[in-house]
């Protein structure tokens, strides 16, 4: 799909549908309302009058009219809204979901206090991208969906033209980065090798002007990963290690250096410990964190933000083979403390505990900030839509927070509890890598800390919206893309406030490859 700008009249457009926002109760006073039901002879407020529709939030209308560009209205009730991004957002989604059968499609943006138009069409154009994405690699024959919507045109009344296609190319960079990650998240594992995911990386870094580097299983023994290795042990397939890195010719004078770390396992059986196969089903999405990783390191690039930026992550299957680790293990690791293992299924805290360490070395950042598929804890904390959070520093953890407002992902903080961490007290090693039964997601936040040293860091536990078993909110089913509209646009406030004259608007900042494109 190709999203575009139209400065047409709502009735003028033209499109095999068109889109209209409705407030609740607002039905006899929208404009746009008003003026396609003049130009379509009242078929719309029939309609709605027949259907009952209010424009309450949910509700949707389909019409049929004459006189007007468009031979089908899509009435699409928005309820109370305040009109963010968010909601921007979700109108676009069920504009497009609804639409994916027609070739143009048309959104007309209601004209409404509150965001910014550059901030809203930006919301509206990944919405649009982002809601009518499906997996389709392996559908044959019929499965195959035929027709999908090729333009749609955003109407809007405002001539800053300019301006407002820095925000497409903003929203679409957004889309294209979530929807990657959601095909890397729903590909099958015996297709996505921590092999074929470092290639990934490495396409794409390559395509979009990052440095990538790979490292196979005797340069992660170089480095001297025993905890990562470890992991790996009882898998056929090698691990590898890649760190991506955006280094801005424009960097900002005073910005931060961030560091994102993801976790990778392509799948995660449980190895010795195996999962029943009901838990075990979904496991290819436990390199969610990787995925989220790469998705902000190529929008950091694409949006050429000016800010330094690096992403590792580390790659592996957690098996069974006969080298597996087992429990009762000891092994070394990377930062020099010793751990002893406990249950085989708590491997994304080793593979993390090396990686976050080589990080911290390598890049000394002055924020470190991992995503991972962590705990089934998490899950029965706060439910499968909203990740856990948590930092060893207040401001980090509240900047996060905002950006995750204003993207519109849910994230809430959990505490680095410190009486839980005498849990993590081994007899023979220096570490266990496993508390007790409660607390889960914050044993495996303490542990994860030993080895970031002083470092200002951050965990997030996506383990519950990473993958989802049914559609929520603006995430589709499966794989989700989340956590990378918070990640780029913490980024990207980051970046703005270094006070750095050669950064524009704090909030919707179009690219300057957009911004030559549109001058064109
Ligand atoms: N990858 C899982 C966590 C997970 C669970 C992710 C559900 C997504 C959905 C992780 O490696 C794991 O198995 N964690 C164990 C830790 C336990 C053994 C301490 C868990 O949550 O049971
Ligand atoms: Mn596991
Ligand atoms: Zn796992």
């Amino acid at each position: 799909m190709k999203v575009s700008l139209s400065t047409d009249a709502p009735t003028r457009v033209r499109a095999d549908l068109i889109a209209v926002g409705v407030r609740a109760g607002q039905l006899g006073r929208d404009r746009v309302f008003k003026q396609l039901d003049k130009a379509s002879r009242g078929a719309l407020a029939k309609a709605a009058q027949l259907e009952d529709f209010q424009g309450k939030a949910g509700e949707i209308l389909r019409v049929n009219v004459r006189g007007i560009g468009a031979p089908l209205v899509l009435l699409i009730g928005l309820g109370e809204t305040e009109w963010k991004a968010r909601d921007a957002r979700a109108f676009a989604v069920k504009a497009a979901q609804s639409a994916m059968r027609y070739g143009t499609l048309a959104v007309v943006l209601p004209q409404l206090e509150g965001a910014g138009l550059e901030e809203v069409v930006a919301a509206v154009t990944d919405g649009l991208l982002g809601g009518t994405y499906r997996y389709t690699r392996y559908l044959t024959g019929d499965r195959v969906p035929k027709r999908r919507t090729e333009t749609a045109k955003i109407v809007v009344e405002d001539k800053r033209a300019r301006a407002l296609r820095g925000a497409i190319e903003r929203g679409t960079i957004l889309a294209e980065s979530i929807n990657l990650a959601r095909d890397l998240v729903n590909a099958p594992p015996n297709d996505l090798t921590p092999t074929a995911l470092a290639e990934a990386a490495r396409i794409q870094a390559e395509q979009h002007g990052l440095t990538c580097k790979v490292w196979d299983k005797k340069g992660i023994e170089k480095i001297g990963m025993p905890l990562f290795l470890a992991v790996s042990l009882g898998s056929d397939q090698e691990p590898r290690l890649v760190h991506m890195q955006w280094k801005p010719k424009n960097a900002a004078k005073g910005t931060k250096r961030v560091t994102f770390v993801g976790k990778g396992l392509t799948f995660d059986s449980g190895g010795l410990c195996i999962k029943p196969g009901k838990s075990m089903i979904d496991m290819k999405c436990d390199m969610g964190g990787a995925a989220v990783t790469l998705g902000i390191m190529l929008a950091c690039a694409r949006l050429e933000l000016p800010i330094e930026v690096h992403g590792f992550f580390g790659a592996t299957e957690n098996m069974t083979g006969a080298s597996a680790y087992r429990p009762g293990d000891v092994f070394s690791s990377l930062e020099g403390k010793s751990v002893e293992i406990i249950n085989t299924d708590a491997e994304g805290r080793l593979v993390l505990a090396d990686v976050l360490a080589h990080a911290v070395q390598q890049t000394k950042p002055d924020y470190l900030i991992d995503h991972a598929t962590l705990t089934g804890a998490c899950l029965v904390a706060l439910g499968p839509w909203t990740a856990g959070l948590f930092a060893n520093d207040d401001e980090l953890a509240g900047l996060y927070q905002e950006a995750a407002r204003n993207a519109g992902e849910s994230f809430w903080r959990l505490p680095l509890d410190e009486d839980l961490r005498e849990l993590l007290k081994s007899d023979i090693a220096d570490l266990k890598h496993v508390g007790d039964q409660y607390g889960g997601s914050i044993t495996g936040a303490l542990f994860l800390r030993e080895f970031v040293g002083k470092t200002k860091w951050m965990h997030l536990d996506i383990a519950g919206p990473t993958f989802l078993d049914r559609p929520h909110g603006t995430s589709p089913k499966g794989g989700t893309g989340f956590g990378i509209a918070t990640g780029v646009r913490f980024l990207e406030r980051l970046a703005a406030s270094a006070g750095d004259s050669r950064t524009s608007t704090p909030s919707a900042e179009p690219s300057r490859r957009a911004a030559k494109g549109s001058r064109a």
